[in-house]
């Protein structure tokens, strides 16, 4: 498919020529959806928003009338546009199926305007073309913020003096990192506030749209099982536990000047955790669920830099192979003392999770590339099938694994009887192993948040106090961490990462699942 795509790369189709196509009945209120790429020749972009695009084009779930248009300072006409983009979308919804056709329709709606981010006339041009394609209907206009975050600002204050709907919604999505720290964070929200209503602002956390972290709230609210348990009564600690088995290759320069706890901890993975120990919301509607994830993280004790372990990774050579070390990257100093690793013990002070640690691991250039949740219940009161029957039960307690990645997958460790005449206990899981159980293909996580911003739902974005709260929680630790020059600890290449995380578990009495 894609050598037919290069071959009949795709000419200029007007919305008109579209319309006919698809039935357009010439009804001028009917309205359209204009997606703004912007920095559409980045990595992001063509990595993971136009493929979600296709995805959603795909399964009929974009409205009729659209358009998609990339901006971005690079010189590229729409046939240049369409060929990159061509390049990275996969048939990825069902395999066996040809899409060749699905994706000539597709980049026939994506088009290209070549511009400065901070140069309104560019804009303005730019909001010409749009008005072209949308052809005189109600007009919606989402823009994806896919550019560094340093040019945040400029680009939301151009694209919204100069490429705003004058008669339908706009909506910015706006991606991470928001801020370095709460002041430069509240910098952000506030020049991004001048321009922009707080409900035109779509923070993306793109760990919020991953299938198993949208099924907490399902887990938790819609078996009986689960709620009962969800607390400090019978929950002994939560363990966040997010690892790369690749290092910061090629990003190297981003990441030198936010580090791990930035890039992973104060985002996804406190993200879930908030998700996971939030109240029952009062309904499903997203302003009342985040205001019970406000609640949680505001409720959590400051984190001091004694529960914190910083790790950096080294050069590791194994079987034949040499592994970089992080500081062998080009764009980073060779005294960086940005950590690539840090494990973190967090507390919730309120009264379902007083005392309960939950313990925050997060690294690059591991053993492996994971994602999880465990819960770690207490052990069984009483001691009727402790000890002689071939199992501690004080040590071998129940446990509940979610698997946000890869391999999605939910299970619970129990103790149970070995089949047999004797009695002698093991532990065994009681498994949810996605494909196993579902056949469907799993969406990508930016495709149903893009989804969501296209139909206003706001649920799994990020609000502005929840990111004051976020913020407030690491930046005292973090300002610590540098002002203190903490050496981070080192660990080889593809380990599982510095033995500080395991002092720092066992302090409260934990082991790492
Ligand atoms: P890129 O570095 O690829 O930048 C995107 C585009 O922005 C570039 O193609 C370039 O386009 C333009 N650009 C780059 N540097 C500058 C600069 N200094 N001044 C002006 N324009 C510049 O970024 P990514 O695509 O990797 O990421 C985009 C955003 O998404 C960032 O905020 C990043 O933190 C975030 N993000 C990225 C992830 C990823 O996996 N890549 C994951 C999660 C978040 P041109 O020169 O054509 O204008
Ligand atoms: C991004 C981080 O937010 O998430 C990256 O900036 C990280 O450093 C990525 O690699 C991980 O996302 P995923 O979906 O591949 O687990």
């Amino acid at each position: 498919p894609k050598e037919k795509l290069k071959d009949d790369l795709l000419s200029f189709t007007s919305t008109k020529e579209l319309d006919a196509k698809s039935g357009f009945d010439g009804n001028e209120n009917e309205s359209t959806v204009s997606i703004t790429v912007v920095g559409a020749s980045g990595d992001l972009a063509k990595k993971k928003i136009f493929p979600a695009l296709f995805a959603l084009y795909y399964e009929d779930c974009l409205p009729k009338h659209f358009t998609i248009y990339g901006y971005a300072r690079s010189k590229m006409t729409d046939a240049e546009l369409r060929n990159m983009v061509s390049k990275t979308l996969t048939c990825r919804i069902d395999k066996r199926e040809n899409c060749s056709e699905k994706m000539d329709q597709f980049l026939k709606r994506c088009f290209y305007h070549s511009g400065q981010y901070d140069s309104e006339e560019n804009f303005s041009q730019l909001d010409k073309k749009l008005k072209k394609q949308e052809g005189g209907r109600v007009s919606n206009r989402l823009f994806y913020l896919s550019i560094p975050p340093n040019i945040f600002t400029e680009a939301v204050k151009c694209s919204s003096l100069s490429a705003s709907s004058g008669n339908g919604w706009t909506r910015v999505i706006v991606e991470k990192p928001f801020g370095r720290d709460s002041e430069s964070s509240a910098v952000l929200t506030k020049a991004l506030k001048q321009y922009l209503a707080e409900d035109q602002i779509f923070r993306i956390d793109h760990y919020l749209g991953k299938e198993l972290v949208e099924n907490l709230s399902v887990l938790r609210f819609a078996n009986l099982i689960f709620e009962p348990l969800w607390s400090r009564r019978y929950i002994r600690n939560v363990q966040l536990i997010f690892s790369e088995d690749f290092g910061t290759e090629g990003r190297g320069g981003y990441f030198d000047n936010y580090g791990i706890i930035r890039d992973i901890m104060q985002n996804h993975l406190l993200q879930i955790l908030a998700l996971f120990a939030m109240e029952t919301p009062v309904s499903l509607d997203a302003e009342d669920i985040r205001n019970e994830k406000v609640k949680v993280l505001r409720s959590m004790r400051p984190l001091r830099l004694e529960d914190v372990v910083v790790g950096q990774y080294k050069s590791h050579s194994r079987g034949g192979v040499t592994y970089p070390s992080y500081t062998d990257d080009k764009t980073v100093p060779k005294d960086s003392l940005t950590p690539t690793f840090a494990a973190a013990a967090l507390f919730i002070d309120n009264a379902r999770w007083d005392g309960v640690p939950f313990l925050m691991k997060a690294g690059k250039a591991l053993h492996n590339r994971g994602a999880e949740i465990r819960v770690q219940f207490r052990h069984v009161p009483g001691n009727l099938y402790n000890r002689n029957f071939g199992t501690d039960l004080d040590r071998a307690t129940n446990e509940l694994v979610i698997r946000v990645q890869p391999d999605e997958a939910i299970f619970l460790k129990i103790n149970n009887k070995v089949p047999g005449l004797g009695m002698r206990l093991d532990r065994s899981n009681l498994n949810l192993h996605y494909a196993a159980r579902y056949s469907k293909e799993i969406p990508d996580a930016y495709e149903r948040l893009l989804l969501d911003a296209i139909e206003g739902e706001r649920r799994l974005f990020i609000r502005s106090d929840e990111l004051d709260a976020a913020w407030a929680l690491f930046t005292p630790v973090l300002a610590e961490l540098e002002e203190k020059k903490i050496i981070p600890e080192s660990y080889p290449y593809g380990s599982r990462g510095p033995v500080g995380a395991h002092y720092l578990a066992a302090r409260y009495n934990v082991r790492w699942g």
